[in-house]
């Protein structure tokens, strides 16, 4: 990715410094795509540091984690005063408010900057999502609005505010991520499990669904996973791929933060759940043999089924985003960010992965207004209500097949919890004053009260 980065720099017209630790790396780099720009290869590290232009933005992309700061602590000799480091990966964002301080105290500038795309997007365009020093940006920000994708004539990059917010806002998107491809992934269980389609029928599927509210890259790229054929076996290659979902960390931090904020993103956290549960292979494959469940066997698909799908896909879908950006106005009060979502969802609309037609519409509510929830917005209130009892069949459908639609279900259940004006909390309430005296509030009167339950059963203001 950082060699795509570099190739996009050079194309755009900017001289480009590169150095990588393994110099074969570099000379490959140069012998390729030297052509493509001006690309100036470094084996010495100290040589690449004065060979840019002072203050100097010098992007660093390597594995996140520990391999960030050593990068770091090799290059900060070689730094003058108001350099800049630029961490392009996908770091933890209180590693990059620590960073971020760290340098500081030593007169250095530092960006976090999430970029989202690939390798592809490195290239053609990302998504980015830069934070940090508001003085440094005029020094960053004509090389990041050129690199980046562009929509209607605007980048798809935005200075997003001080500190690690960048680095947060990039992990939102990636735990939207995991909620979109959990989804996608289910109404394909739902497909196979309850009404027995094959692979290849799935993706003709998939590609009427191309056009219109789902339009996405994320659909456009299942459409091309579900259809490749695998060459040895003849079979659709996604059924000769191990069932077991890999990830690197971002989803699951995106719910640990979520978590210590209080706010329910349900989409994204059973989605980082589905993965763990995935790779319990062995426990899995006891629980097959072990349990013979009865359930409802496949049939066939009617038109107004798959209609229900798409419904509930998109429902959900809505329900998902509208969490992760929850979340992100939540992060935002928290740490004093003043987060723009309308920005957000505009810089969302290209490069990244997330990039979807969907995003214009949340672009265009944001314009107008903030509601509380994004679901309260007119147009994601209109679809949610029209898609409802199609959403409810289809959650039941797979329920009674036995296929498990952990997303699916937990945005249907996020939502009747979220519209009904009385939940059964009040009971929660009940039994933890039972036994811990917490109190509880009355809808009658002012004040936290206490009952004696096991006691005289009296009632006393707490
Ligand atoms: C992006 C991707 C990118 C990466 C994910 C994969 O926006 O370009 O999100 O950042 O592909 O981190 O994450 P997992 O390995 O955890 O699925």
């Amino acid at each position: 990715m950082g060699a795509n980065l570099a190739r996009n720099a050079a194309r755009k017209g900017f001289k480009v410094s590169v150095y990588n630790r393994r110099s074969e790396r570099t000379e490959k780099l140069l012998a390729e795509h030297g052509d493509e720009g001006v690309l100036q290869g470094s084996t010495d590290l100290e040589a690449f540091v004065q060979s840019i232009a002072r203050p100097r933005p010098i992007v660093i992309m390597v594995k996140a984690g520990k391999p960030v700061d050593e990068v770091m602590e090799e290059l900060i000799p070689y730094l003058d005063e108001g350099d800049i480091l630029i961490d392009a990966g996908n770091s933890l964002f209180t590693d990059t408010e620590r960073r971020s301080a760290e340098m500081a105290q030593k007169g250095l500038r530092f960006f976090g900057m999430g970029v989202s795309g690939g390798e592809e997007g490195a290239l053609l365009g990302p998504s980015i999502m830069p934070s940090g020093d508001k003085d440094a940006w005029a020094r960053i920000e004509p090389f990041v609005m050129k690199m980046a994708a562009q929509v209607d004539g605007e980048p798809c990059a935005a200075y997003i505010g001080p500190g690690g917010s960048g680095h947060y806002v990039k992990m939102v998107h990636n735990g939207i991520e995991y909620a979109d491809m959990q989804l996608i992934a289910e109404a394909y269980d739902i497909m196979r499990g309850v009404h027995g389609i094959s692979a290849g029928e799935i993706a003709e599927i998939f590609k009427g669904w191309q056009k219109g509210p789902l339009d996405s890259y994320l659909i456009d790229i299942t459409v091309e996973v579900l259809s490749k054929v695998d060459t040895k076996s003849n079979k659709p290659l996604v059924d000769m791929i191990v069932d077991e979902a890999e990830q690197k960390g971002t989803g699951r931090w995106t719910a640990q933060s979520a978590l210590e904020l209080g706010v329910p993103i349900t989409a994204i956290t059973e989605a980082v759940y589905a993965r763990g549960l995935s790779s319990r292979r062995s426990q899995r494959d006891e629980a097959s043999r072990l349990f013979k469940v009865e359930t409802k066997p496949p049939f066939k698909a009617s038109a107004a089924e798959l209609a229900d799908l798409h419904a509930a896909l998109y429902a959900s879908k809505i329900v998902a985003y509208a969490q992760g950006f929850e979340q992100l106005a939540v992060a935002s009060n928290t740490y004093g960010w003043d987060l723009d979502l309308g920005t957000l969802a505009k810089i969302w609309r290209g490069g990244c992965i997330i990039r979807a037609a969907f995003l214009d519409r949340i672009r265009e509510m944001y314009a107008k207004e903030a509601p509380a929830n994004m679901l309260f917005g007119p147009y994601f209130a209109d679809a949610m209500q029209e898609s409802l009892s199609a959403w409810r069949r289809t959650v039941a459908r797979a329920i009674e097949s036995g296929t498990p639609v952990p997303a699916f279900s937990s945005c249907l259940a996020y939502f009747d919890g979220l519209r009904r004006a009385r939940g059964p909390a009040n009971l929660l309430q009940g039994l933890r004053d039972y036994f811990g005296a917490h109190t509880y509030r009355r809808l009658d009167k002012e004040g936290s009260f206490h009952t004696r339950w096991s006691q005289d059963g009296s009632e006393i203001d707490a």
